[in-house]
């Protein structure tokens, strides 16, 4: 096995292992979160680039809940035209397509969010799925990490609600239960549910005990990053790395969260050449490897890559 070796996901056919992870690319999106023509060639040129799965960057469940002003949106039926017209670069190429599904939430504030807002948003996300489906991708990505909305709700440092979203990690996990419970007749072997979580919410341990709690609720693909930061420090909650580990240490929790779960896992962050990515599949330390900056540099990271690979071991790949 190797980077280049396909991998399936329900029905859907990956090329090789290379993943365009989320990426908000705020300059080609207004404040209307419509998708633009220049959004189009950006992911024309990587799908045409040669990547394996495409995760559409962070689309927004309500307009009050953007990141940013410009961020793509998904809270109106008026946003599928344009968003179809995203998925339909996935087909032309034969790239399966998720899109990221997200809401910004309310940082150390969510401990004293009204339950019935929390409820509205709940049934926000529901309606985002099934425009995401109508919009033709080939699934969807819960963003659950990085602080926001969902990371908010799953971190135990952070989520100090007492009602029905808070307590236990079951209880902490209940947006998340709540919600693909309520859209489980979307999902079939033509559409992929992904997760995108902290690894660290806030330790390690809890990053495992989320992933497998995600592999029991029917999750098909995890996607691990970073989650909540200290909320003193304000700053990531970096987790001690062994001194062997070559890489970035979110690719650690990745590689660990990889060994208690059999579902495919994504690892990502600083990921940059051909030899770093194809050690991690080779090894079978991930199932899959995201390439974010890496891919704006370079939207054809993984044709180039073919091209390292042949020039590292002689083997060409087509
Ligand atoms: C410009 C930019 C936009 C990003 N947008 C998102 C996003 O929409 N959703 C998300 O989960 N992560 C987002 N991220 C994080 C990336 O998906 C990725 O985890 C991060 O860039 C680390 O990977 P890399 O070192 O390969 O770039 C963004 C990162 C960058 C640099």
């Amino acid at each position: 096995m190797n980077l280049f070796t396909p991998l399936n996901i329900k029905n859907k056919k990956l090329k090789n292992r290379v993943v365009l992870p989320p990426l908000v690319r705020f300059s080609m999106v207004e404040k209307d979160g419509l998708v633009t023509e220049s959004l189009l060639e950006w992911y024309k040129d990587v799908a045409e680039g040669g990547a394996g799965l495409i995760i559409v960057e962070a689309s927004c469940v309500a307009e009050d809940g953007k990141l940013r002003d410009n961020q793509i949106g998904i809270w109106e039926d008026s946003f599928i035209e344009g968003l179809s017209k995203i998925a339909a670069i996935g087909k032309k190429y034969e790239v399966p397509m998720l899109i990221q599904i997200h809401h910004a939430g309310f940082k150390e504030k969510v401990a004293e969010v009204p339950e019935e807002l929390l409820d509205q948003i709940l049934n926000q996300f529901v309606e985002a799925f099934k425009r995401a489906k109508k919009a033709g991708f080939d699934g969807v990505e819960i963003h659950g990490a990085h602080t926001y909305l969902i990371s908010q709700l799953n971190s135990r440092i952070w989520n100090l609600r007492t009602d029905k979203y808070g307590g236990s990690l079951e209880k902490r996990m209940f947006f998340t239960e709540e919600l693909i419970r309520r859209t489980k007749k979307l999902f079939n072997d033509d559409f992929i549910l992904g997760y995108r979580m902290g690894g660290n919410e806030p330790e390690l341990e809890d990053g495992i005990k989320i992933a497998k709690y995600l592999e029991k609720l029917g999750v098909d693909l995890i996607h691990v990053s970073s989650g909540v930061p200290n909320p003193e420090k304000k700053q990531e909650i970096k987790i001690d790395l062994p001194d062997d580990f070559p890489f970035d240490w979110v690719v650690y929790l990745g590689v660990e969260i990889k060994k208690h779960v059999n579902i495919p896992v994504i690892g990502v962050r600083n990921i940059k050449t051909e030899e770093q990515a194809s050690f991690l599949i080779e090894n079978e330390m991930l199932d899959l490897v995201a390439i974010g900056r890496g891919m704006i540099a370079r939207p054809n990271w993984v044709e180039f890559a073919k091209k390292e690979y042949f020039k590292r071991t002689g083997k060409m790949v087509d």
